[in-house]
């Protein structure tokens, strides 16, 4: 068996994504200043996700456009995930293709749990210097782009990820579709339209051009709970 067919059979941590939506679609307004928009409930909701996941994967621009820690939040949510029988705090895995998140980002100001950093061969050696400062373990999974099954096999292998909660942006989701990784996707769909052409969207990348070439999912729960909906998609059972 080759290592590409190794990596086929190898185990995939299961992988939901988990983002709040404007009605029109967007995820940040145009000029990306504003990205939270979703209500207290939420924000309870994300954390309640967080506590079901071992690890939190997000993008570059996500990470160091916000002050964010991608960590489980308030004691109530760590309680959580040990009945759930996790670890107390979950692993954050950040993606940078080319090395370019800011190493002094807030999310490692914030040392409760290992952060790893998926990057490619197109990282120079100065940038993987500096990120290797920072995270408790930098992983080149390619040599142009990101191997995401392999960097998942890796999570799943070395560092015992079997669920594995990505919270965007858009770019990172997207590739992450299109390698047929997706199990899940919860969106909030929050009552707010923000416009603007190049605001950012759920799946921003290539597009498809045609409609047979579009992800399918089914629905497998809609509800409306205050003045947003919950709906959770998963990928149809054979793919
Ligand atoms: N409403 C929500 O729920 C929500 C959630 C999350 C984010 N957001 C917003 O969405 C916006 C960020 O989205 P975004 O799409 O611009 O950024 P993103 O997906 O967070 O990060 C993009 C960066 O991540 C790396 N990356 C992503 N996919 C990659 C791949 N396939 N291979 C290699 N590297 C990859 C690249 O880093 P390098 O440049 O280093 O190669 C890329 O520039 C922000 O405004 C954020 O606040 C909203």
């Amino acid at each position: 068996m080759n290592s590409n067919q190794k990596t086929q059979k190898a185990k995939l941590p299961f992988v939901f994504v988990n983002m709040a939506m404007t009605a029109d679609g967007k995820i940040a307004t145009a000029n990306r200043a504003v990205s939270s928009f979703g209500s207290a409930r939420d924000h309870e909701h994300l954390l309640k996700l967080r506590a079901t996941a071992d690890a939190v994967l997000a993008g570059a621009r996500t990470v160091d456009s916000v002050a964010i820690n991608l960590g489980p939040g308030p004691a109530k949510f760590r309680r959580l995930r040990l009945k759930n029988g996790l670890m107390e705090n979950n692993l954050r895995v950040i993606v940078s293709g080319s090395g370019s998140l800011d190493p002094n980002a807030e999310v490692f100001q914030h040392r409760f749990s290992p952060i790893l950093i998926l990057t490619t061969g197109r990282a120079s050696k100065a940038r993987l210097r500096q990120l290797r400062a920072v995270a408790d373990e930098v992983k080149v999974c390619g040599r142009q782009e990101i191997n995401f099954r392999e960097a998942f096999c890796w999570l799943r292998g070395k560092w015992g990820v079997k669920r594995l909660l990505c919270e965007g942006g858009g770019g990172l989701n997207d590739a992450l579709f299109r390698a047929g990784l997706v199990d899940e996707l919860h969106l909030t769909i929050c009552p707010k339209i923000f416009g603007g052409r190049n605001a950012p969207a759920i799946a921003d990348g290539r597009d498809f051009r045609r409609l047979a070439e579009a992800l399918p999912l089914q629905i497998k729960s809609f509800k409306r709970i205050g003045n947003e909906v919950f709906a959770v998609f998963r990928r149809p059972l054979r793919q």
